[in-house]
């Protein structure tokens, strides 16, 4: 059965509408429906009233005509947008000059016979049509959600996510995992983010944690016997928000037990075509597979758009023994420089300065760029190379005549970053990327843990959970590798999972690695390594961001724009308010003494 809700669900008649506006078309014409919506658009015309009426379905026309529809017609001409009505009467075919062919109903209309006023509206704050709410701003489309909703494109991707998530439970239950639910008042579990927190009435002083995810849940299920289990789970994380980043979110949660990550990858593979091919998308399997140490290397990120070219190449070895001060000083001291051949391009001398300002922004100290012209080089900085340092350099980025040539140096976190970032903003503004091209890739091969220079301590890439191949070297831990993967869609992270640590035993050596001792492990995850003591069997899984496939699959930047009520950037809703202080007495119950109220 197709993944989809019926176009128009059946409906008993009743004294509102017996009939979706979208369904008014050639099958129709000779009877009589009765419809009800809101007005989209009101036409005073020749003595008539044009009335265009929206429900979910769409838009059909209404004709108020004072010949025949007598007391109709005088609420037809006193009606205004937003207006919620039903109406009743004959469905005719327009007469061939009034056809619109831009919707399904547009060579219809009903001739309105009898016409109620359900609902009157207030002047909206913006026009649902046309361009008038993306004009509004986004803090008074949120402010009023419910109008923005209306609006066609809002619906169609909300419509969009229902039919993906359905499809993404009819794949799963077909693939025989179970959907069971894990607690939202829980413990902390790390994901790398902030908690958020909920004070306990019954035991004050104590917290509730929303979860970050529900990783450790969803592994207590596998000791518990499920073997296959999913969830659509909310989760929390209290960081700094993004147009990719929601405080809360949408995950599609999967964890398997006896599993390799071949297992999962498999899967996995054919859910994500099954569920993208709801939104047109064709996934081409096997999705290809990238190292992250390859990835790092030829796109300067771990999560590499793959629509387009324009890779990085390592110039260090061609550069090592250079006289050029900014190159060789960086090398000798353990950096890099790390080029791009970003194509044939003619841009004047204020855009070349905007690239060297964009990548100081980006955390470089400068760029150094290059045309290949002729026999020669038009740079700034070529004088300071020599022919054989230049040879060099145009062999190992491929350079052709015209070609743009952009050189960082740094350490390598920083030369990636910067190049990998201007690799897909570039390619963007200069729209290289192909209309309606889609690239898939699961980054394999990360590494376990990474140095934090800020607390001065390896952290997990992924989360601490995550297991690894052989034994660990303490004396080397960056050299453990997770047996970890990613799904990276158009340079977006869509979904990341690993198989999971099931010994406690190696489990505990993890938590030591990251700085965890005994005592805290205990009192932390102590319920985990008890439960792996238990007999756990061999498991891994992974999680999606739903609200991350959704905004790709409508083809929009922002998640916000296939979240139903999201947050703004500083994590508010301004239709609610929320957050928001609360009484002194709810605090009381609680325990809660706030030393700096919000200013109220
Ligand atoms: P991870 O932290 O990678 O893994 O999260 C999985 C996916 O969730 C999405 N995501 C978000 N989407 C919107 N807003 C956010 N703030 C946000 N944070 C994450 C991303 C990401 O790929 N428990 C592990 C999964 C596992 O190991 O099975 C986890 O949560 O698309
Ligand atoms: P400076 O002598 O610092 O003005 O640098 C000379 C040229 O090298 C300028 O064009 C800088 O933008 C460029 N440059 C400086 N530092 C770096 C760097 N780390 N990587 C690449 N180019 C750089």
């Amino acid at each position: 059965m197709p993944a989809k809700a019926p176009d128009f669900p059946a409906q008993r008649g009743n004294s509102y509408r017996d009939t979706w506006c979208g369904e008014i078309r050639a099958d129709r014409v000779g009877g009589e429906a009765r419809i009800a919506g809101w007005v989209n658009r009101r036409r005073d015309h020749g003595g008539l009233v044009f009335i265009d009426l929206r429900d979910r379905t769409g838009l059909v026309q209404l004709v108020f005509d004072p010949d025949d529809s007598g007391t109709a017609f005088e609420l037809g001409h006193r009606l205004r947008p937003e207006d919620v009505i039903s109406v009743r009467g004959p469905v005719v075919e327009r007469s061939a000059e009034t056809v619109n062919p831009e919707i399904p109903t547009g060579a219809y209309e009903l001739r309105v016979a009898e016409a109620k006023l359900l609902s009157d509206a207030r002047t909206p704050p913006f026009e649902i049509e046309g361009r008038g709410a993306s004009e509004a701003g986004e803090e008074t489309r949120l402010r009023y959600r419910y109008l923005d909703l209306r609006r066609e494109h809002m619906r169609e991707a909300l419509l969009l996510r229902a039919r993906i998530v359905a499809a993404m439970r009819e794949q799963l239950d077909g693939d025989g995992f179970i959907e069971i639910e894990t607690p939202v008042l829980t413990r902390s579990t790390p994901e790398g983010a902030r908690d958020f927190l909920v004070p306990s009435r019954l035991q004050q002083g104590s917290f509730y944690a929303l979860p970050q995810s529900p990783q450790l849940f969803k592994q207590l299920l596998m000791v518990g016997g499920f073997e296959r289990y999913y969830q659509i789970a909310r989760c929390f994380r209290d960081e700094d928000l993004r147009a990719d980043r929601q405080p809360d979110f949408t995950q599609l949660d999967i964890e398997m037990s006896f599993v390799e990550p071949e297992d999962v990858i498999e899967v996995n593979e054919r859910l994500m075509q099954r569920v993208l091919a709801v939104a047109g998308i064709d996934v081409e399997l096997p999705i290809r597979r990238l190292s992250h140490d390859d990835a790092i290397a030829r796109f300067g990120t771990d999560r590499p758009d793959l629509r387009f070219g324009m890779e990085l190449t390592d110039l260090t070895d061609q550069l090592r023994e250079t006289e050029f001060r900014v190159f060789r000083g960086t090398i000798d001291g353990g950096g890099i420089v790390k080029g791009m051949n970003a194509g044939r391009r003619e841009l004047a001398r204020s855009e070349l300065d905007g690239l060297i300002a964009d990548a100081q922004e980006l955390g470089a100290k400068g760029l150094v760029w290059a045309f290949r012209e002729g026999d020669g080089w038009r740079s700034p900085t070529a004088k300071f190379l020599t022919e054989a340092e230049l040879a060099a350099l145009n062999s190992a980025l491929g350079a052709e005549e015209g070609d743009l040539l952009l050189i960082v140096a740094d350490q390598p976190k920083v030369a990636n970053q910067v190049l990998g970032t201007m690799r897909t903003r570039l390619a963007d503004r200069w729209g290289d990327i192909p209309a309606g091209a889609n690239a898939f890739c699961w980054i394999v091969d990360w590494p376990l843990l990474e140095w934090d220079e800020d607390e001065g301590r390896w952290t997990a890439i992924h989360h601490p959970f995550t297991s690894f191949e052989g034994d660990i070297d303490e004396a080397d831990p960056a050299s453990i590798r997770a047996r970890a993967y990613d799904l990276v869609w158009n340079g977006s992270e869509i979904g990341g999972g690993s198989i999971r640590i099931s010994d406690p035993g190696r489990q505990e050596q993890v938590f030591r690695l990251l700085g965890i001792d005994a005592e805290e492990a205990e009192a932390r995850f102590g319920f985990l390594l008890e439960a792996l003591r238990y007999g756990a069997p061999p498991h891994g899984g992974i999680a999606y961001g739903i609200d991350r496939i959704c905004a790709l699959a409508a083809g929009t930047d922002s998640i916000r724009d296939v979240i139903a009520f999201p947050k703004t950037a500083s994590g508010g809703d301004p239709l609610t308010g929320a957050p928001a202080p609360v009484d002194e007495r709810q605090l009381r119950e609680l325990g809660v003494t706030v030393r700096s109220p919000a200013p109220q």
